[in-house]
Order: C-alpha cells, then structure tokens, then sequence
C-alpha cells in the first residue's frame, strides 16, 4: 500500500532535527559529503538529504576526506551504475581508518535490492547505515541514533512507496528548481530494475506543487523541471492528468520555463501534445525514449507501443509544435535481438531524425523478466552494434542544428561559458546549448539571442535586446 506518511511522523522528524541539531552545536561544526549517482529524481532526494542535514547543522564538502558523514545515494539502473558505487565504497575503506569517527551511509535504489544490501552487509563492515527509498523521510531519526547509540544499521522498509511532504530541500541551483510530481512506476518494462526500487506509481496532490512552483517562481527560480519516472500518467489515481498540470503552471505569473521528465511513449497522447503546443512556457524538447526500433522487441521490452506508434506520435508532435527538438534513449543488445531487429532501429533512427540519442548496452537487473530471458549474443557482437548506431546518429547529427542559424529564441541566460569565459550560456527553448557574448548582469535574465553560428554539440548567438 502507498502511504502518504502523517503529519505527526514528519513532526517527530522535526524532533530529531532539532536533537541532532543540538549535539552539533556542541562541537567543531560537522561536515558532511552527499554523493548522488543516478537521476534526476537521485538527485532531487539528495537535494533532501541536503536540506535535512543542513538544518541538523552539517555544512558540505564535495569531497568525502576529513568528512564526519559520508552518504552515497545510489543508483541502480544498469551494472556499471553500481560498480561506480562500489568502487567509491572501497575507497572509502581507508579514510575510515584514518578516522574511525566518520559515519558512512548508502542510500537510493541500489539498497532497495535484497543481495545489495547482504553484499554490503558481508564485505563493506565500514559502512555505518543503510537506508532504502521509502526511508527518506526518517534520516534525521536514524542520524540521532547513529550519534548516540552508533550501531550499524540496515533499513529498507518494503512496500509499494511512500509520499513525504515538508521535507526541507536544500537546492543545487536557485535558478533552474527540480519538483517531483509524482513518485514509482507501474510500467515494468522486462528490463528496468526501477519499479522494483521505487514502488508504485503515485502522484503528489496537484494543489501541492503548483504552490511549490508558486514559491519557487516568487523566490527566483527561472526554470521548473517536473520530474517523475513517467509523467504523462500524472494524475490518474487522483482524476486529474499532466495536461490539466502544464495549463496550471503555464497559467502562473511570471517570465520561467517548464521542463519535464521522463516520460512514456505509450501516455504521450495527442491532448498532451496539444496542450504543449498551446503552453508557451512548456519547454519545446521532446525526450521520448523509444528504446528499440523493432516491434518484437517493444513486446518483449513490455512497452505498449509498435514503430508505427512511435512514427505516429513524432509526426504530430512535428506538425503542432514545428520548432519541436526530439531525443530518444535506446537500449542495444536486449536478450534475443537479433542483428536484424538491431536493423529495425536504426531504420527509426533514420526515419525520425532525432537532434540527439542516449544509447545503452543492454545491462541484465537481478529480478527483472527480462534477467531470465535466453541472452545468446556475445558482448563483442553487441559492442558492434552499438558503435554502428553511434556512427549512424552521428551522420544525422551533423549539422542537425543548422537549422537554427538565424532564428531568434528566448533564453535564459545561466552563467559563464564552460569553454569560453568571456562568453555566457543559456538554452534555447529546445534545450540546445547557446553561447553569446554578454556581461554579468545578464545573469538569471531571459534574453533575445540570434543564432549566428551551429556545431555539432551547441550554438553561438548575440543578444539582440
Ligand atoms: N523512466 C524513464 C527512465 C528510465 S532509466 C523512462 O522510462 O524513460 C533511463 C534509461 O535507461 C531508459 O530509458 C533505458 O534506455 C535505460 N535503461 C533502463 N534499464 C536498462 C537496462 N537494464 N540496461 C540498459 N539500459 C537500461
Ligand atoms: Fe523503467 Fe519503463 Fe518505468 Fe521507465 S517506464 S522507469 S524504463 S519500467
Ligand atoms: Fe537510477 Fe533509481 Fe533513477 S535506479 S535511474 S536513480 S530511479
């Protein structure tokens, strides 16, 4: 069952805030290191992480050395995700020894899999505390324990998920906000270890976030990004829909923009399209992962949509929102493709002209169907594949941005260039990187910029206001 978790148990959270925070003022002030690996939805639970701690009173370090807590929050999407975790985990063996005070925490989803958390239970005893996605909420009840009794301890509720509201949120970045919107998947695509770790589907009340979009904006955010697992089904269980959400935050006042992700081919529906097109503020990149090109693999992949589907969908989007931009993930490699399927994607490829792809290697999840399934391709052959698809998105790549040269877009202008810092940065509406030449005071500004000039991975522009 989901649980919305009570307002009684968030207040004896604010407890052990306020415990916590009264052991800390009694000491050097403590530092902590908060490492996210993962995704955007990691990363807005390390911005809660953050926040507690920050008001138990830790102050942060970007590097663990001579940290008083350590809290890796972890991902689990493909292998090399959790060989990165597991080898900074070693690392950390020595610092421990260096200072046996540090307490060492692993959070996210690799620890809601069973045989992660024995692996870390048997060869990483350095580690100090576990605590899995449902248990978010309760790190200031398991950090006062951690400074008073100081036992090792592994918690990850199961269960289908819960939702925590007023949890404190301490922002990377003032100017672009990420707000979950809704939380778990339902899909159960044969590969993806997500919904295993993150439960069920669930969506935040709609009145909830568009104030927390309402605050943000009147504090200075620019850009909004919604996030869930699947956004188009936002709502369902509460008889709204992500529609009926674009229009409200579209409708607030002031100069932001609105991103979202991820979301589903299958619940991209021609009503969402529409309302996009009618929002102006609603960012005009479409991320709509297909995954693989050949319908029989889309059945075994569990995905609820064929080519033609897909086809479909890119030409409406195209016909309502002809300055759309459109990017995809594909998974090569998936337990019985053949080199044939494999073909059948990179038709799609060419069809749909995608302005950029993220392409995995088929990675086998512990638990998932497709775990199970008879894998008989060599990794080598694999390795092969992918690096054709690579050459292909390249080929259609190139160039793809031409397209802009001359046109004028609104811009938010970030900072400083990362290559170039007499030039500033920004991203077209379509999510296309964009550097113009400027000054300070542009900063945190929309701006007009005039595309001049296209290479393969951003623009250049002038301010034309
Ligand atoms: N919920 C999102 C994101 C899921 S993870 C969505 O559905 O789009 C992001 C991407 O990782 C997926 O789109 C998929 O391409 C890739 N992925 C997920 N599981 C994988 C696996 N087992 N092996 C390789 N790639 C995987
Ligand atoms: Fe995974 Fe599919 Fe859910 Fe995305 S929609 S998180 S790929 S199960
Ligand atoms: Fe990874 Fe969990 Fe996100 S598995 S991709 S961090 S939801």
């Amino acid at each position: 069952m989901t649980t919305k978790i009570s307002v009684e148990e968030m207040e004896l959270q604010r407890d052990f805030i306020k415990k916590v925070a009264e052991i800390n003022s009694t000491r050097e002030p403590p530092v902590a290191h908060v490492h996210t690996f993962g995704c955007q939805q990691n990363v807005s639970d390390g911005e809660k992480i953050k926040g507690m701690l920050s008001e138990m009173g830790y102050g942060f370090s970007d590097k663990p050395d001579g940290a008083d807590l350590v809290i890796f929050n972890t991902c689990a999407v493909r292998e090399n995700a959790e060989d990165r975790v597991f080898g900074n985990l070693g690392a950390l063996k020595h610092e421990k020894r260096r200072n046996p005070n540090m307490i060492i925490g692993v959070c996210g989803c690799m620890v809601q899999q069973a045989h992660i958390v024995e692996k870390i239970k048997r060869s990483f005893p350095h580690v100090d505390l576990v605590f899995g996605t449902n248990a978010l909420h309760t790190l200031p009840q398991l950090i006062y324990e951690q400074l008073t009794v100081r036992k090792r301890k592994f918690y990850t509720p199961e269960g289908d998920g819960v939702i925590a509201e007023g949890i404190p949120v301490c922002r990377e970045n003032a100017l672009k906000v990420s707000v979950p919107i809704m939380y778990g998947c339902n899909n159960f695509c044969s590969y993806c270890i997500v919904p295993y770790v993150r439960g069920r589907e669930r969506s935040r009340e709609l009145a909830d976030i568009v104030s927390e979009v309402k605050t943000a904006v009147a504090t200075g955010a620019k850009e909004i990004l919604l996030l869930g697992q699947n956004v188009n089904s936002y709502g369902k269980e509460l008889g709204t829909s992500f529609s009926e959400l674009l229009r409200q935050i579209n409708a607030l006042d002031g100069e932001f923009k609105i991103c979202y992700m991820s979301s589903h081919p299958k619940d991209f529906t021609k009503e969402l399209i529409d309302t996009i097109a009618e929002c102006e503020k609603v960012t005009r990149h479409f991320h709509l992962p297909v995954q693989s090109g050949s319908d029989r693999i889309l059945k075994l992949m569990n995905r609820h949509y064929g080519r033609e589907d897909y086809f479909g969908i890119v030409d409406y989007i195209r016909e309502k929102v002809p300055s759309a931009a459109i990017t995809s993930d594909i998974i090569v490699g998936f337990p019985g493709e053949t080199y044939e399927d494999f073909k059948e994607t990179v038709s799609l490829v060419e069809r749909v002209k995608f302005d950029s792809l993220y392409t995995f290697i088929y990675s086998p999840r512990k638990g998932t169907k497709a775990a199970e399934m008879p894998d008989p391709i060599s990794a080598e052959e694999k390795g092969k594949w992918f690096r054709e698809l690579l050459d292909v998105q390249e080929k259609m790549g190139e160039n793809a941005y031409n397209r802009y040269i001359g046109q004028t877009f609104r811009v938010l202008c970030e900072g400083e260039g990362r290559t170039d810092s007499k030039l500033f940065t920004g991203k077209t509406p379509q999510d296309v990187i964009v550097d113009f030449a400027g000054d300070n005071s542009l900063v945190g500004k929309f701006v007009n910029v005039k595309i001049t000039e296209a290479y393969n991975w951003a623009l250049l522009g002038e301010v034309t206001e």
